[in-house]
């Protein structure tokens, strides 16, 4: 790369490779009759009228005003209230109008913003489920914690069956771990090894009416089968402390009965990513960001992620007014609640090319949590592609810089950069937390409320305009443009791709398929 340095320009710090620096230079004496493409002469010396100033971090978090951000989170309210007519309250769940009025509000948004973007919209399928009613008899109890798995079959014409508890050996990984008595029965696995599809999958191979999968660590199982197969068979997830008692009945040869009823539909919607990507800076070179468009069904998602990928919109809106050296591409997700479909369509599809020209991707889901903590993605490079820490460490700088505390979390998979991370690509993020309990030390760190979650609206109808903290909304939106800016300007220092990062590596390390756990 070339190197850089640091030029004074109308007051203003503005860091230009030295090549271009010279460029700015030349215009200053007034010999410059040619600006090369994409480079930000001017702050005010300049007389083209056309060209722009090359962004930079101060310039692009100046631009950020939480005026801007709670309008935009105040149009987003209108149009999860189209979710209305067909679920009865504001949603902007997929397949919703509320969703496809979200797409609409993103792309007309860019579309206003002229010729700097290329857009695109990806269609995928995506795979939904809905469960109207679920129950889960064991012996004469109801147990509390079950749980359908999303994306869950049906039982037999939606109606109860009813059978024998069987348990099954190791782990259900494997069809040899199903005794026989499984077939017409329910079979009673444990979780670990393999996901819950598979067992899942297992379990209809030998037979089985339903499946219960009952947790090897403490506390319930939401889980998801993940990609449906004609095999799957209407499956619970069930809490240790429940399971346990039956365990005990069945290991000393006790016969448990059981009733399920799984009434469920899974159905597949053709949905779209949107896709901006800045029409200059070097295309070989990019950065890439993104948020989710869609919500859950519960609720109008407007910090989970309106806070996130309305903070998109508006710095894809801002940076309009900037030149970029390195390209600078924007996603809007869809089908994320629904298990992070649209982010891992996209990365899985790249073709080795494009799959290289991606520097690193930044996640941005749910950055104004009312009861907020500073939390960063603990990506690391020894578990994740190399340049996942340099990211991770651009976040705890800034907030350094900024005297704001801020907090490690687990890079577990639970939002969009997963796909990126498993196709080899750098990545990570920042958020301000979801159903996570507030921790004594961490409201010493960021005040709220311990004891509480960081957002009690959570996947709820209340999480609308009034569930976001618009101190946490724009300190990280400000971040989120330092990160822009930062790598907009150049990836000096931060790692090469490398063709031999195998995706394999990446595989197995996480646990979660968004906010449901697939293992
Ligand atoms: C892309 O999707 C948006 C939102 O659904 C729609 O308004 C727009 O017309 C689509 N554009 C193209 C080129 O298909
Ligand atoms: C499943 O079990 C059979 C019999 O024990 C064994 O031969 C086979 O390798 C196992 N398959 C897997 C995937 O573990
Ligand atoms: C971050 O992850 C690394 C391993 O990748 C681990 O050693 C470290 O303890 C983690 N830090 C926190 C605060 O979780
Ligand atoms: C950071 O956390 C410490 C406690 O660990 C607290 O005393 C301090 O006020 C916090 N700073 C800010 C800016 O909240
Ligand atoms: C947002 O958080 C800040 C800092 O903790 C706090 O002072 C403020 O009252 C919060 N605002 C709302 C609306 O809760
Ligand atoms: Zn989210």
């Amino acid at each position: 790369m070339v190197g850089y340095e640091t030029l004074q320009v109308a007051g203003s710090l503005v860091l230009l490779a030295a090549s271009q620096a010279s460029a700015v230079q030349n215009q200053v004496a007034g010999r410059a009759d040619q600006v090369p493409l994409g480079v930000g002469a001017d702050a005010g010396i300049n007389h083209h009228k056309t060209s722009k100033p090359l962004v930079s971090t101060e310039a692009l978090q100046h631009s950020i005003k939480s005026d801007n951000l709670l309008a935009r989170a105040k149009d987003l309210y209108k149009i999860a209230k189209l979710g209305e007519d067909e679920y009865n309250h504001p949603t902007r769940v997929i397949g919703s109008e509320g969703h496809l009025g979200t797409l609409s509000y993103i792309y007309s948004s860019l579309a206003e913003l002229g010729d700097y973007y290329t857009l695109s919209n990806q269609s995928f399928p995506a795979v939904t489920g809905r469960v109207s009613e679920s129950r889960l008899v064991l012996g004469d109890k109801v147990p509390e914690s079950a749980s359908p798995m999303s994306l869950t079959p049906p039982t037999k014409d939606k109606q109860p069956v009813h059978g024998d508890l069987i348990f099954v050996h190791n782990s259900g990984c494997n069809v040899s771990d199903f005794p026989t008595e499984v077939a017409g029965n329910i079979a009673f696995i444990q979780r670990g090894t393999c996901p819950f599809g598979t067992k899942s999958e297992n379990a209809g191979k030998a037979g089985a009416v339903a499946a219960v999968i009952y947790n090897n660590e403490e506390g319930p199982v939401h889980g998801t089968l993940s990609t449906p197969t004609p095999d799957h068979v209407a499956t619970f997830g069930l809490s240790d402390e429940d399971a346990a008692p039956f365990l005990k009945d069945l290991k000393s040869g006790k016969r448990v009965d059981a009733i399920a009823y799984m009434d469920a539909d899974v159905t597949t919607t053709i949905t779209d990513n949107i896709i901006a990507q800045t029409v200059n800076g070097d295309p070989e070179n990019c950065v890439m960001l993104g948020g989710h468009s869609d919500s859950v069904t519960e609720g109008p998602g407007i910090n989970d992620d309106g806070s996130g990928s309305l903070t998109v919109l508006e710095i894809a809106t801002q940076l309009t007014k900037f030149a970029v050296n390195n390209c600078v591409r924007f996603a809007w997700w869809s089908g994320e609640e629904e298990g992070l479909l649209g982010s891992d369509y996209y990365a899985a599809t790249l073709s080795p090319e494009e799959n290289l020209k991606i520097r690193l991707f930044m996640d941005y889901d749910m950055l104004a949590s009312p009861n907020f903590a500073y939390q960063i993605y603990n990506a690391t490079n020894d578990v994740n592609p190399v340049g996942s820490q340099q990211l991770r460490d651009l976040y705890v700088d800034w907030y350094r810089s900024q005297g704001l505390n801020y907090t490690f979390i687990p890079f577990d998979g639970r939002s969009d950069y997963d796909g990126f991370i498993r196709a080899g690509i750098p990545a990570g993020g920042i958020a301000t937390g979801a159903e996570g309990v507030k921790t004594k030390e961490e409201q010493e760190k960021f005040g709220g409320k311990a004891g509480d979650w960081f957002d009690p609206c959570y996947h709820q109808l209340c999480d609308d305009v009034s569930n976001l903290n618009l101190t946490a909304w724009e300190a990280n939106a400000k971040l989120v443009a330092h990160s822009v800016a930062t790598y907009a300007v150049s990836f000096k220092g931060f790692p090469e791709r490398s063709p031999l990062a195998s995706s394999a590596v990446y595989e197995q390390t996480t646990k979660y398929r968004g906010s449901r756990l697939f293992i």
